[in-house]
């Protein structure tokens, strides 16, 4: 199976690396909307074609899949040409915008019978099944803390005046997009969605978010997230009940262990996960593809409508509006 990337950044170089470490998927094209960057791509990664004009991508027929991964508010109208293209996609977190577009995307999708996966690497963890058959072992879930918290590497070029795309409202970035959607998704994966939600948020001159707690609400216990894109700090999550904790290191995107804590008794239940953590999510990807355990789409699908559904309540309740919550879609 054919694939191409779209977007240059560091995350593509992960996913390259994770593809090729994993080694279903063949590398076939990197695409740009620079020839130049295309070509120092593919030059570094050894990937045979290169491509700077997107219709000639979509036109492809060798091409089976897309990764994208573009500034948020484009994901909807690349994703939405790729599947009029009969092409799969596998798609960066945040999936869209909003609620509306994940619907009209699906429905697309669904239509077309091709796939748009979630690239929202959590979720296909090993520590992630792990976690979630552990979680009884700590009696009556309590409260649940977790902390995402990274200075961006742009954000000095926010203070001085710049507006990269994961700070811009027009991109639909801000810290609830980049990083609320991985505690947002680890929680409703787990149990499904909350009986309410509260985000509060500390927001820049320009009206993005850059850092927030959200809070939400299950019948029997609640459940707190802290995300900065603007603050150093400890990343970790911890699920707490009545006869121990679960500690998770480091950070929801992560898992990278899991730890029973039963009055200071310390149990590692975790397993060492490779530190190119995309490769989970690829191999999860490349089976649906060839038909191995199809109904997981479902399932994936179904967390990312209530994950989309939570995030656009958190945006409502501190004003956060995006452009692509304007438009009228086709
Ligand atoms: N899974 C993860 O761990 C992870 C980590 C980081 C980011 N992400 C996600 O990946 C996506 C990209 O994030 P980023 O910070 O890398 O973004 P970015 O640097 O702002 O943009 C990424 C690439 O998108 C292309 N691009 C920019 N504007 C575009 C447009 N209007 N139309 C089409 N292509 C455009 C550019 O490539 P060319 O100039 O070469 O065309 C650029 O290199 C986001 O959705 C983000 O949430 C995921």
């Amino acid at each position: 199976m054919k694939l191409a990337t779209v977007g240059t950044s560091t995350i593509t170089e992960h996913f390259i690396q994770s593809l090729k470490q994993e080694g279903s998927f063949t590398l076939d094209t990197i695409y740009s909307r620079d020839p130049h960057k295309a070509q120092v791509l593919a030059e570094k990664y050894g990937v045979p074609n290169t491509c700077s004009d997107w219709m000639t991508l979509l036109a492809n027929p060798a091409i089976d899949v897309l990764y994208i991964a573009t500034p948020n508010a484009t994901h909807y109208g690349l994703a939405r040409d790729a599947v009029l293209a009969k092409k799969h996609v596998i798609l960066e977190k945040p999936y869209v915008s909003n609620l509306k577009e994940f619907e009209s995307l699906h429905a697309l999708a669904t239509k077309n019978h091709v796939y748009v996966f979630d690239a929202i690497i959590p979720m296909h963890l090993p520590n992630y099944a792990i976690l979630k058959s552990v979680l009884p072992r700590i009696g009556a879930l309590r409260i649940i803390n977790l902390a995402m918290v990274q200075r961006s590497s742009r954000l000095n070029s926010l203070y001085a005046g710049e507006e990269p795309a994961i700070f811009s409202l027009k991109q639909s970035g801000g810290a609830l997009m980049d990083l609320g959607v991985y505690p947002i998704s680890v929680l409703v994966g787990l149990f499904g969605a909350p009986q309410s939600v509260k985000y509060t948020c500390s927001t820049y001159t320009n009206g993005i978010d850059l850092n927030g707690a959200i809070t939400l609400t299950y019948p029997t216990f609640i459940a707190n997230a802290t995300i900065a894109k603007d603050s150093t700090g400890l990343n970790f999550t911890v699920f707490g009940g009545d006869s121990g904790y679960l500690h998770l290191d480091k950070a929801p995107s992560q898992l990278m262990s899991v730890t029973l804590n039963q009055g200071g008794v310390l149990t590692e239940l975790g397993e060492h996960q490779e530190g190119l953590s995309m490769v989970y999510e690829i191999k999860d990807f490349f089976g649906v593809l060839h038909g191995d355990r199809p109904e997981r789409y479902t399932e994936w699908m179904a967390l990312t409508r209530t994950v989309m559904a939570v995030m656009d309540e958190c945006r409502h309740q501190v004003g956060l509006t995006f452009p692509a919550d304007q438009e009228v879609l086709p």
